[in-house]
């Protein structure tokens, strides 16, 4: 028996979801062997997703819930397939894991590894290292509009798809990304929202953060107009730290950074219930990837850079360190998969990171 046994709950999903989830578990199992019964995991693989769905029309159990609750952590792919709409297969699947365990913060770091190209020209020259902190429950992701409204029928319709700030959230997730600030070299904040234009829910996230900025004096702080940021992401990004944003601008923000650092199969994500209350999840940033599905060509290093998250967050902070040095090592070896220039496959380049390991 290990010294520390953690209950994982592996929700591979679908498309390369079920490749890049399986690569994690033999890199972390790999690191529990090496551990000399330090710990272990117990994983349980549970079968949801759109395949789910087409046999059951349900894209989870209907205890799933509960189910997941007794876990320590939930080690998730990616969700979305074939002829289920987007829409379906997100909530039912990945946003109700999110809303109803309360994962109110979505980090997202930007990490610029060693090896790979990156398509902005002053990325070998100045240090980039910054971290996307995601306001995960309400905002223009909270689900709440309607359509017909009108009730004029087809070709008159009207929907509402109504974006929603509460103070308590705003202030939560931006204390949150001040206090990671804090464990920084670079100690910044930059807060994004589009309040010129959407002034109420907006308007009132800026004023929460700057009165939260008052409790944080030794922290720089900036607030950016998304427009703006996204510039400042290809043209400035040496002058971010932490940059904290509503749902949406968020999702849309970390898939540029990821770009930036050389692909979207590249990025982590944690979303986390802070109080622990509920179990966190840990993802590849990307989705399902149906265009390089099942052949075995995808990028395992988002999905295994979010089992290094995992990690810090179970209390193995110098473990996940491990594996994030693990995994620069093997970028910087010149073993890469397609998406990067390289010709690895998810297996090569899983095993190339194991290897790293082991020195
Ligand atoms: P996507 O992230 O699946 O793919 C975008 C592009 O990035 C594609 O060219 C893909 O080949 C590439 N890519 C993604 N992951 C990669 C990896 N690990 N290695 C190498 N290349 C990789 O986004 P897309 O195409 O917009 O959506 C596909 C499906 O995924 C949709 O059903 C969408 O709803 C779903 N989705 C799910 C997410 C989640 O579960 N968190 C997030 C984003 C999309
Ligand atoms: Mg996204």
């Amino acid at each position: 028996m290990a010294e520390q046994t953690f209950k994982i709950a592996a929700v591979p999903a679908d498309g390369v979801g079920k490749e890049v989830v399986a690569a994690g578990r033999e890199v972390l199992d790999a690191m529990a062997a090496q551990s000399g019964g330090k710990f272990a995991f117990d994983w349980e693989e549970f079968p949801w997703g759109c395949e789910y769905y087409e046999k059951t029309g349900r894209m989870m159990d209907p205890d799933g819930l509960a189910t997941l609750q007794e876990f320590d952590a939930v080690y998730f792919g990616a969700v979305g397939w074939g002829n289920v709409p987007d829409h379906i297969s997100l909530w039912g699947l990945r946003l109700n894991i999110a809303q109803n365990f309360d994962q109110w913060a979505n980090v997202r770091p930007v990490k610029f590894l060693p090896g790979v190209v990156s398509p902005l020209r002053k990325a070998g020259e100045v240090e980039l290292d910054w971290v996307v902190v995601r306001e995960n429950s309400e905002g223009e992701y909270a689900g709440y509009g309607g359509r017909n409204l009108s009730g004029r029928g087809p070709g008159n319709e009207i929907a509402l798809q109504t974006a929603l700030f509460s103070e308590k959230g705003c202030e939560r997730i931006i204390r949150f990304a001040f206090e990671l600030a804090r464990t920084r070299t670079v100690k910044k904040v930059s807060s994004v929202t589009k309040s010129n234009a959407q002034q109420h829910g907006m308007v009132l996230w800026d004023e929460v953060f700057r009165r939260v900025a008052l409790d944080y004096p030794d922290v720089a702080t900036e607030s950016v107009l998304v427009d703006a940021m996204s510039a400042k992401f290809v043209l400035k990004p040496e002058d971010l730290s932490v940059v904290v944003a509503s749902n949406l601008h968020a999702d849309i923000l970390s898939d540029l950074g990821s770009a930036l650092a050389g692909s979207l199969g590249l990025a982590a994500s944690a979303n986390l219930n802070p109080e622990r209350r509920f179990p966190s999840m840990f993802e590849p940033v990307h989705g399902s990837a149906p265009d390089i599905a099942g052949r075995g060509v995808s990028n395992p290093i988002g999905a295994i850079a979010s089992g290094a998250l995992m990690l810090a967050h179970l209390g193995l902070a110098g473990e996940a360190r491990r594996l994030e040095d693990a995994i620069a090592a093997a970028t910087a070896s010149g073993v890469l998969t397609g998406d990067v220039g390289g010709t690895a496959t998810t297996a090569e380049m899983t095993a190339a990171i194991i290897g790293e390991l082991r020195h």
